[in-house]
Formats: C-alpha cells, sequence, structure tokens
C-alpha cells in the first residue's frame, strides 16, 4: 500500500478514488500506518475539503472496517426498525421519550448509543443512572427484546467501526474535528453499521452543538442524508436549535428524571424539549410508514403520550434490562446529589441567552460528564434550570439550583457559581427574536 502517494494526492487537492480512500483506511485500522501520516492525511482533508463520491467512500470504508449489525429481520408486520440520532447537545434527553413513543405506536427500536464526552452527554450514561438497569447487551440479546417487547436502549458495541476510534482521537488531537465531510463520515459510518433499516438525525444547531451556523449545519445533514440514501438507508433529518440547554435538567439522573416527566405527562415540563420529542416521533412513524404525514404522525405521538402507553414502553424496557418496573420505581431509585445549592439572580430584566456549551461544560466540571475516556462520573450530580430564554428575572429569584458533590460545595462553590451566572445573559429588554426550536426539515 502507498499511503504516502493518497496524502500527498489530497495534499495537492485531487480527488481520491474509492480504492485509495478503502486502502488507506484498511492500513489505519491495521496499524501498518503511522499516527502522524494518518494526521496528515485527516488535516489534508480538512483543508482541501472531500467531494460526495469521497465522502461516500470514506464512510463506507469506515462502516466495513468492523463488526456490522443486520436489523433488515427486525420488522413488524412490514414496519421497518428505525436509528433515531442526535449530533449531540447539551441537555438532550429526547432518545429516553422517542424510543419508547415510538416502540408503542409499533416501530421496532433498537437504538445503540454512546457515552458522553466532554460537553455534550450520552444516552448510556444517562440509562447507567437507573440502579440495575443494563445497556451491555449483546445484539442478538437485544434483538430477542425487540422482539417481546418492542424496543431496546443497549451500549454500541466496541467492535463496531474501530476506524473512527483512532481518526476522532486524531482528530480531536489536531484540530480537524469541525469538518463537515468527517463529521458526516464519523456520525454515518456508525450509522450504517448498526443496521436500522430507516434512520433519522437531529442535526443541532448553536453555541452547544458541533456546528454553530445553520448553514453549515444544512450542508452536514444533507450530505448526512445523501451518504444514507446513497447506502441504501432512507435517511431524513430535522435541523434544532442548540443555543441553549435542552430542557431544564443538565446531568445524568436529573435528564431521566425529566424525561420521565414529559412521559407521564407533568404539569411542569418544559414545552420545548416535549415538542421536540413529539416532533421527532412524527418524523419517525411517517419514515417508517406508520403516518401518512406529519401531521397525523404528531397525532399518533400525542395519544401515546397522554395516554400513558409510553411511559409504560420504558418501565417495560427498564425491567427487561433489569431495572424497576415502574415509573414511580424508576424515579424513586435515582441517585440525588449531597447538596443542591440555588443560585440567586442578583439583577431584574429578561433571559436573552444561556449559553449551552458554557453550561454543558460546567456540568462536567461538577462531575456529571467526562473530559477524558477513561474518567468517572457521578449520576446525581449536574444542573436543575429554574428558567428558559425569555422568561423575565426578579432580582432575588432562584435562576437555578446546582447538584453538587459536598466536596465541590465545600472547596469551590464561588468558582461554579460565577461559571454559571457568565452563562446568562441579563437585559433589561425583552427577547423578541428568539431562534426557533425546529429550524428545518429535510
Ligand atoms: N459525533 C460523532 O460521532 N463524530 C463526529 O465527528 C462529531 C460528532
Amino acid at each position: 500500500m502507498n499511503f504516502l502517494s493518497t496524502l500527498i494526492k489530497k495534499r495537492d487537492g485531487l480527488e481520491l478514488s474509492a480504492a485509495e480512500i478503502a486502502e488507506a483506511v484498511k492500513g489505519i485500522v491495521l496499524g501498518e500506518v503511522a499516527d502522524y501520516q494518518t494526521s496528515a492525511l485527516l488535516m489534508a482533508m480538512f483543508l482541501r475539503g472531500m467531494t460526495e463520491q469521497e465522502t461516500l467512500a470514506l464512510t463506507l470504508s469506515m462502516r466495513d472496517s468492523g463488526e456490522t449489525v443486520d436489523l433488515s429481520d427486525l420488522n413488524f408486520e412490514g414496519t421497518p426498525s428505525l436509528d433515531k440520532h442526535s449530533t449531540g447537545g447539551v441537555g438532550d434527553k429526547t432518545t429516553l421519550v422517542v424510543v419508547p413513543l415510538l416502540a408503542a405506536g409499533g416501530v421496532p427500536m433498537l437504538k445503540m448509543s454512546g457515552r458522553g464526552l466532554g460537553h455534550t452527554g450520552g444516552t448510556i450514561d444517562k440509562l447507567a443512572s437507573i440502579p440495575g438497569f443494563r445497556t451491555e447487551l449483546t445484539v442478538l440479546e437485544a434483538k430477542a427484546q425487540t422482539r417481546k417487547i418492542g424496543a431496546a436502549l443497549i451500549a454500541q458495541s466496541d467492535s463496531l467501526v474501530p476506524a473512527d476510534k483512532i481518526l476522532y482521537a486524531l482528530r480531536d488531537a489536531t484540530g480537524t474535528i469541525e469538518s463537515v465531510p468527517l463529521i458526516a463520515s464519523s456520525i454515518m459510518s456508525k450509522k450504517l453499521a448498526s443496521g436500522a433499516a430507516r434512520i433519522l438525525l437531529d442535526v443541532k444547531v448553536g453555541r452547544g452543538a458541533f456546528v454553530e451556523s445553520q448553514a453549515e449545519a444544512e450542508k452536514l445533514a444533507r450530505v448526512m442524508i445523501r451518504i444514507g440514501n446513497g447506502a441504501g438507508v432512507p435517511t431524513g433529518a430535522v435541523l434544532t436549535s442548540m443555543d441553549e440547554p435542552l430542557g431544564k435538567m443538565i446531568g445524568n439522573a436529573l435528564e431521566v428524571k425529566e424525561a420521565l416527566h414529559v412521559l407521564t405527562n407533568r404539569a411542569e415540563v418544559e414545552p420545548r424539549f416535549r415538542e421536540l420529542c413529539l416532533i421527532l416521533a412524527s418524523h419517525g412513524f411517517v419514515a417508517t410508514g406508520k403516518a401518512k404525514d406529519e401531521t397525523e404522525g404528531l397525532q399518533m405521538a400525542t395519544a401515546l403520550l397522554t395516554s400513558g402507553k409510553a411511559a409504560e414502553k420504558f418501565a417495560e424496557i427498564s425491567a427487561a434490562q433489569g431495572g424497576p418496573d415502574t415509573i414511580e420505581k424508576i424515579v424513586a431509585s435515582l441517585p440525588n446529589a449531597a447538596v443542591q445549592h440555588p443560585i440567586y439572580a442578583n439583577t431584574e430584566g429578561f433571559l436573552h441567552e444561556m449559553d449551552a456549551k458554557v453550561l454543558g461544560l460546567l456540568a462536567m466540571r461538577v462531575g456529571a460528564g467526562r473530559e477524558r475516556k477513561e474518567d468517572t462520573i457521578d449520576f446525581a450530580v449536574g444542573i436543575e434550570l429554574c428558567g428558559k430564554c425569555g422568561v423575565k428575572i426578579a432580582n432575588g429569584e432562584i435562576l437555578a439550583i446546582l447538584h453538587l458533590t459536598k466536596n465541590d460545595t465545600e472547596n469551590r462553590l464561588p468558582e461554579l457559581e460565577k461559571a454559571f451566572r457568565d452563562a446568562l445573559t441579563i437585559k433589561p429588554t425583552p427577547l423578541l427574536d428568539e431562534r426557533p426550536l425546529i429550524l428545518l426539515t429535510l
């Protein structure tokens, strides 16, 4: 294999063939290529960009670099399986609502998820805050469970897409994360290897997302849709705002509690989070042929939520995977942080911004997330926001509650409180131009 000639060709801005890309990925995974050469190729791809053909070829080579799962035999009377994927955000616990919702409506939902890294959370960490809930099921076990009760929520196997583990770590270390073709191939190789028959992407846009501008996010979504469709898996996407955190809770057990509040129709649920869950579920029903259009999909999703059927399905999934068997027992089993520390407003006005990235990083600092893969996390800690962008704030009212360990409370409370306040922008005038939640449907 001549990796160097491939690297030089890309450096000079020429298009690589599918065979050259496949050879390069193979060499990288077999350990035949030095990290510095792989890093140089990534930088050339980042700076020169990649054509759609190159991006598709890279995605397919990455998909085929490890184990692949086939879910084509998992369909209920013709309804195919679906994978809902978020490109990563802060407070994004939609999977915990959307999976039982779609499963309650008859869509086979074998969902493989990852752990959180950096300022964004991961579904598997959220589920791990439920005592006893096992996410380390084999694909065979998860398939059997899905056939029986309609859904399974499991950790993505380590043997899926080994190329992405190598490439992502090098991208992280070489400043080559923020590239549309590299993000698209990283995400879509894992989605295609996971085997679902339909893919629904929630592409996050804004300060707490990988992509900040709507134009870039749209480009990313369109590339991923073409990759999915090109690989024979019908793929759709919605672009949704991630300027402020989704919902009011950030942190693993707190987010499970918030998802369960939506599933049980509690009055205090944050409307934008609930709305996003219903919209994603409605797209899922349309994509799998369960609903003829979004209006019908939304009606189905709303009915399944308000009737409590989606909540029952979540409890069924929990029981099947070793967790408590009712929503009440799950809520009661969630860990609570040692200290709940309120933060009070020291001014009055209107809340214009709550920087999702800053708050995601703060949640990570108090122990809810990991900076490095090997870090351990504390399921109980996090941030509970008391308002959302647009609300009027009175001086002295509670802005948020920090759920903290005793150690953080005793040793760095002022620093944590300051970090929280720095994430907020409060102005004397009302907020009139908030970015809508759903920016585009593709
Ligand atoms: N998520 C991924 O899996 N890969 C990326 O490159 C970015 C977000």
